[in-house]
């Protein structure tokens, strides 16, 4: 049992709860809500000083471009990144996934080479590589899931020295599940010292403690929006080294070195792959964001979400006995705050809706991992998912809702 982890009383710092006074936000693996600090920095950027970074010479920009930079800071700081240039913006993490499949998987995967995923993964980190494989004549490989949600340990079945990307999960953002990333890495460099790991990080950057270096994987991807900070922001961290052989993404303004008529030249890494006017205003709004998250704790948030996870499974099966399937493992140590069920013989969009009427904002759907719902052999899950503004309140408010949803659908 966990201790109860008293509200943490942070729903005043965040401004929508203002005007909506009975929203009950269940949502937050789809996008979190935002802190007045972080609006507030982004309003500061776009009243005071919104010229674009890196060419002017004039102090606005050079106060953008310094505060565009220090985001850059904060962010390697807070993953234990080596090289503050290991650090690239993105538009989100579908972009930092598409990114590394661009440009560095088609230079390193040959025909009858292979890629591997997993079962659990976002479309984000399953289509990319299927897609990859395709092009190059490759064969793509996803790893499986045991009947509680982890994947499978026998990893030699999908991994062998032909495999020349791992690209999977921190945590699943249906199933909940926390993959052990660091045992995963271990066993598969065993088995292959020479392959690629790339980590969607989308649903575990700021739920859980990030240490890239102790992870030991190639790439980690994640996005500002899940994290407090606004959205047009991603982030792919890579090791120095795997940046240095990769070519760019996109090519235009602001990644190159030098053009002529005849070729073109381009920057090091991180500016080689920031082609273009990047989301100025965002980047420099999303510090605001990690600076609060590591105010509050990301330790403590992960105690809250437990709590919140331990306590909303206990009275939904406590509630709803034999009508509620929760998907994903048992044991909350090994889960993030996401919850998936089903309900009855309800369907999760009507569910949804109804939940809606009482200001409950659940999402419902595939939660874009079509090949984990086909794998469950079903077609959509209610997902309730909790973050550091979620309290006691709201998983009662999310219980009786329900009872109403059994009134009215009945
Ligand atoms: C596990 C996971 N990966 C990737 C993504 C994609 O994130 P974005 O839409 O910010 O690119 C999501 C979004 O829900 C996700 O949950």
């Amino acid at each position: 049992m966990y201790k109860p982890v008293s509200d943490m009383g942070l729903k005043n710092d965040f401004p929508i709860f203002k005007k909506n006074k009975k929203l009950v936000y269940l949502d937050s693996a789809a996008t979190s809500l935002k802190p007045q600090v972080v609006i507030d920095k982004i309003t500061d950027y776009y009243q005071n000083y919104s010229a674009n970074v890196f060419r002017g010479v004039y102090r606005i920009s050079e106060k953008a471009t310094y505060e565009f930079e220090e985001t850059r800071k904060i962010v390697a700081k807070f993953i234990n990144a080596q090289d503050v240039n290991e650090i690239i913006f993105t538009r989100n993490t579908t972009e930092a996934l598409n990114l590394v499949a661009y440009s560095l998987g088609k230079k390193i995967v040959g025909k009858h080479d292979e890629v591997a995923s997993t079962i659990i993964e976002h479309h984000s980190n399953f289509v990319p590589w299927q897609v990859l494989c395709f092009e190059l004549g490759a064969v793509f490989k996803f790893i499986d899931i045991d009947k509680k949600g982890y994947l499978l340990e026998d990893l030699e079945k999908f991994i062998s020295n032909k495999t020349k990307i791992l690209a999977l999960c921190h945590v699943s953002n249906v199933l909940g599940t926390i993959n052990p990333l660091k045992q995963i890495i271990k066993k598969v460099k065993k088995i292959n010292p020479n392959i690629i790991i790339v980590v969607d990080g989308a649903q575990s950057f700021s739920h859980i403690k990030i240490d890239v270096k102790d992870l030991d994987c190639d790439f980690f991807a994640f996005s500002s929006h899940k994290s407090l900070g606004p959205t047009g922001v991603g982030v792919l961290w890579g090791k120095k080294e795997k940046l240095e052989i990769m070519k760019p993404f996109l090519y235009g303004g602001e990644m190159i070195d030098e053009v002529t008529f005849e070729k073109s030249s381009f920057k090091r890494s991180p500016y080689k792959f920031e082609a273009g006017t990047p989301s100025i205003g965002e980047v420099i709004a999303f510090k605001e964001a990690i600076k609060y998250i590591d105010y509050i704790g990301v330790d403590k948030i992960r105690e809250h979400e437990k709590t919140l996870v331990h306590r909303s499974i206990n009275l939904l099966n406590n509630e709803f006995k034999n009508k509620i399937t929760i998907f994903g493992p048992d044991n909350v140590e090994d889960r993030g705050g996401v919850i998936a069920f089903n309900f009855d013989k309800y369907h999760p969009h009507d569910i949804a809706a109804v939940l809606d009427t009482m200001d409950i904002a659940v999402r419902a759907g595939h939660h874009c991992a079509m090949p984990l719902h086909k794998r469950l052999e079903i077609t959509a899950t209610v997902r309730a998912s909790f973050y550091l503004y979620n309290n006691q309140r709201d998983l009662e408010r999310l219980v009786n809702g329900l009872k109403k949803v059994e009134r009215i659908l009945k």
